[in-house]
């Protein structure tokens, strides 16, 4: 047995490394969480105001998300609530915790973990410690009827294995040319890693009208040179609210409850829990252990 297939075993078909494995946690028919991966080609978008506030309008609908934080910049998840976790993935990683002790409450009691370091590192973990951090995220990925995954800008591999384990990719931007080209790059990027489910939110738009303007450039360029197919998500409109939130260190969604943001993250929020299957049949530790294997070989 070559280096690629004993890892293969290990990660899928055994898993074992310590007392839980993959394909237990993978296997059963029990429902597992529907995972966004939401993400941008460029910085500073609004990727995790929207992460946060669809959460919070998710749990308003009456299911239960989960954010990961798997950015390892400093405007993030934490920095909106005004809270920071005690622990992270590392602490599962490296300590002996499990996965349902490193996570953090939040508004309306959304519950949200923060990958920390141990993002950045998920790809070079020996596969013991990898293995440990999948069969936590195993046991948390059924807690859950939504896991929404805040990650940094740009394309690093972690982003790249969330994205692909991931149910849909958020693709997030602004109406601006020069954050349309690096939404297109992402979406290229994506492409070519054999990721299809992109939807696109357009932020800080003018209007309805700017926005789906601006959807149809990305689109066309995405159909014409990359042959893939993105759907609309929807808008947020340009809205101070949003910066007078931040600087509270409150979630626009709460404190600005009928501003024009909260009302178009509602919309968002609409289509992605109106699309019937609000559950994943696979499971996103499962594609998530076949990447690392993969990209291991
Ligand atoms: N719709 C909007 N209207 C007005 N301002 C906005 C809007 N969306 C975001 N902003 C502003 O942009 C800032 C950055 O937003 P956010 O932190 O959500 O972006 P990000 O994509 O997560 O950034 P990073 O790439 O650094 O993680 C916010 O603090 C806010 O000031
Ligand atoms: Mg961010």
């Amino acid at each position: 047995m070559d280096q690629a297939s004993k890892l293969r075993s290990a990660v899928i078909k055994k898993g074992s490394i310590g007392e839980v494995s993959i394909e237990n946690h993978g296997n059963d028919n029990s429902e597992r969480a529907r995972v966004i991966c939401v993400t941008s080609g460029k910085g500073g978008v609004g990727k995790t105001n929207l992460t946060l506030n669809l959460a919070l309008a998710i749990k308003k609908r009456g299911f239960n998300p989960l954010i990961i934080d798997a950015d390892l910049g400093l405007a993030n998840i934490e920095v909106l609530v005004g809270a920071a976790p005690k622990y992270n993935f590392m602490d599962v990683i490296e300590g002996g915790m499990g996965i349902r002790d490193i996570v953090m409450d939040g508004p309306l009691g959304i519950k949200i973990i923060s990958g920390g370091a141990g993002i950045s590192e998920t790809a070079n973990l020996p596969v013991y410690k990898l293995n440990k951090l999948l069969s936590n995220l195993a046991v948390i990925e059924k807690d859950f009827d939504f896991i929404i995954i805040d990650t940094g800008a740009g394309i690093s591999k972690s982003v790249i294995s969330f994205a692909k384990a991931a149910d849909e990719v958020i693709v997030i931007t602004l109406p601006e040319p020069t954050a349309i080209a690096d939404a297109y790059a992402l979406i290229k990027t994506l492409r070519r890693e054999a990721i299809d489910k992109i939807g696109v939110v357009i932020n800080k738009v003018e209007s309805k009208f700017e926005a789906e303007a601006t959807f149809k450039k990305l689109e066309t360029v995405s159909k014409r040179f990359l042959g893939v197919g993105i759907s609309y998500i929807g808008h947020i409109s340009a809205d101070n609210n949003i910066i007078r939130a931040v600087k509270q260190q409150e979630p626009f969604y709460l404190k600005y409850e009928s501003s024009a943001a909260s009302r178009n993250v509602e919309q968002i929020c609409g289509k992605l829990t109106g699309q019937g299957n609000t559950k994943s049949s696979e499971g996103f530790v499962k594609r998530l252990a076949s990447f690392f294997v993969s990209s291991r070989r």
